[in-house]
Parts: structure tokens; C-alpha cells; sequence
């Protein structure tokens, strides 16, 4: 008797999502899983988009970023009645189990779910961001600081010819990991995120010692969870007397093609979540602790607030004051 199992995407995109689906539709099938797929994450969960995979569907996509089964972020999965329909959904297709991959959003959805119609469910986590509690890696993070130490990279070449300060906007939402990373391996004079203090005057005392020692450009990093880009930008200008110019680099973070780290990160994730399944579990959320592949029950990462390092915040402690 086949076991029915669907996979999907939820929350924003992250490279990483395909290799994680091709990897865990291959490895559930080896199982013995009847795989189907659900396409536009949790919506699709609703509106029933599921289909059976096949060779074809999987094909061509370990390389490509974003989701091949596209994501959404659905308000009415909030509603029982809708999350009602999902469940009929899966049961008319034999389907009693689920792996979502996506944030700490997605995995609240699916436990909510589970409370309601006890589908079991494995999470993988997903999301440009690095803010899951629990987890030192979120598939797309290494991707997505590939992709903006590329642009601060380009970004110098111009700030230097021009001898102007440069902010650079980084995604991240509330957590300032990316910005954090990015500042401290593209060498950014300044660097401001919500988890670090930053006092303005002794950065304007630094940076001014600076210029008057020969420094010719300046590059800032800064979170959008400070919400400061324009601020500094001005800031700079009137304060530093120095031209400056904001960068926000948006979405494009979230694209491009995976990179090995990602990659393997996603098969890892992949089959740790089907061996889960498999060993009976019905919440879990798949982890990387300390070098180390493991599982948390939804509660210690749904209850929690993601930590940066403590010896990443001390390296960039420096570049907020
Ligand atoms: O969670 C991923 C993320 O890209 C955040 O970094 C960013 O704040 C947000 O999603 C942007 O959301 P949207 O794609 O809905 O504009």
C-alpha cells in the first residue's frame, strides 16, 4: 500500500527550494511514497493544485533558483474552512503526510494544520534571512550572500573611482545576519543592524579620522530592519561632508542559481526531513547545529528568536562605532 506524500514551498523563495524538492521527491520515492507535488505553496494547498510527480516535473531544476513550484504567502490558510478544504484535498489523493519547505511562518501554518487534522508534517528551513530559531543554516543564505558580495564587490569599483560613500540596503527582514556577513566579507567601513548598538558620532569620529588619513571612499552595510538607509545616506552627506548614494538591493537577492553550499545543504535537509517521516515523527523541523544535522519539535523553533553568533557580532561590533 503506497503512502501518499506531498511536498511544497511556502514563504519567500529561496535558492535551494529545488534542489531540496528534486532530492526529496527522489529519495521519498525510493521509500516507497506515492510523491505528489503542490504547487503555489500553501494557496495550492487550497485550491487543490497537487499533482503526482514524474521524472519530467523534477527535471533540469537542481541549478535554478526561486521555486518550480512557486510559493505564496495565503492570509486565508488562517481560516479553518480553507485549511478544511486542504485537508480534503490531500485525503480524496491518499496523501497523510507533508514537507514544507520555507520560514518559521510556513512550518506555524503546517502545525497548526497538523492540531487540526493531524497530517504529519517535516520542515526544512528556507528563507534568505538566516532567522530560524534553532538552526545555524537556512537554505538560500549562502546563495544570496553570493549574490550581494557581488554588487558591494561592483559597488567598490565605482565608489573608489568616484571617491564617494556608498550604503548598501540588504534584505533580512527583522535579522541582520546578511547584512552582518556581507559587511564583514566585502570589507564595509560601517555596518548596521537591529542586533548591534550603533552610535553615529564615533562612527562620524572614525570615518573622518579616516578620510583625513587618506581613506578615498566609504562603503556602509546596513539591515533593512533598521530602516536607516536613507538616514545614513543623508547623514553621511551633511555630517561627513562626503557625497553619498544609497544602493537597495532588493529582490535581486533572492534569486540566482544555488551554490554547492546550497545544494548539498538541500539534500541533506531533504532526506533528513523524509527519514522523520519515516521514523514516525509529526512535527519536526530539520536543523544545523554546530556542525551537526538534526530535528527540533516545532514548539523549541517556533518559541524561540534566532541568535547571530556571538563571535559574528563581536567581529562587526567595530564597523557600528
Ligand atoms: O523573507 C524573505 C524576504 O526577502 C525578506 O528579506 C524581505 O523583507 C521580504 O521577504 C520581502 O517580502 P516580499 O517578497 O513579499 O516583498
Amino acid at each position: 500500500m503506497p503512502k501518499g506524500l506531498a511536498i511544497l514551498t511556502s514563504g519567500g523563495d529561496s535558492a535551494g527550494m529545488n534542489p531540496a524538492v528534486k532530492c526529496a521527491v527522489e529519495y521519498a520515492s525510493q521509500k516507497g511514497y506515492d510523491v505528489h507535488l503542490v504547487y503555489d505553496g500553501l494557496r495550492g494547498l487550497i485550491e487543490g493544485n497537487i499533482v503526482p510527480s514524474t521524472r519530467d516535473l523534477i527535471s533540469g531544476i537542481l541549478h535554478r533558483g526561486g521555486t518550480m513550484l512557486r510559493s505564496s504567502r495565503s492570509p486565508q490558510f488562517f481560516d479553518i474552512e480553507y485549511r478544511r478544504q486542504a485537508y480534503e484535498n490531500l485525503k480524496a489523493r491518499g496523501i497523510d503526510k507533508l514537507i514544507v519547505i520555507g520560514g518559521d511562518g510556513s512550518f506555524r501554518a503546517l502545525n497548526q494544520f497538523y492540531n487540526d487534522f493531524g497530517v504529519p508534517f517535516a520542515g526544512i528551513p528556507a528563507t534568505i534571512d538566516n532567522d530560524i530559531a534553532g538552526t545555524d543554516y537556512c537554505l538560500g543564505v549562502d546563495t544570496a550572500l553570493n549574490v550581494i558580495r557581488e554588487a558591494v564587490d561592483s559597488i567598490r569599483d565605482t565608489a573608489s573611482s568616484f571617491s564617494r560613500a556608498f550604503v548598501i540596503e540588504v534584505m533580512g527582514r527583522h535579522c541582520g545576519y546578511l547584512a552582518l556577513t556581507s559587511a564583514l566579507a566585502c570589507g564595509a567601513e560601517i555596518c548596521l543592524v537591529p542586533e548591534l548598538q550603533y552610535n553615529l558620532d564615533s562612527i562620524g569620529a572614525r570615518i573622518k579620522h579616516d578620510l583625513a588619513s587618506g581613506r578615498r571612499y566609504v562603503l556602509a552595510v546596513v539591515a533593512e530592519g533598521t530602516k536607516m538607509g536613507d538616514y545614513l545616506t543623508r547623514w553621511i552627506n551633511d555630517s561627513i561632508g562626503m557625497e553619498a548614494r544609497l544602493t537597495v538591493l532588493g529582490h535581486i537577492q533572492r534569486g540566482g542559481s544555488p551554490t554547492v553550499h546550497d545544494r548539498i545543504m538541500a539534500y541533506k535537509f531533504a532526506v533528513a526531513a523524509v527519514d522523520s517521516l519515516e521514523a514516525g515523527q509529526t512535527n519536526s523541523i530539520m536543523v544545523f547545529r554546530d556542525g551537526t544535522y538534526g530535528h527540533l519539535p516545532i514548539q523549541a523553533v517556533a518559541d524561540a528568536k534566532y541568535q547571530i553568533d556571538a563571535s559574528l557580532l563581536r567581529l562587526a561590533a567595530p564597523l557600528a562605532s
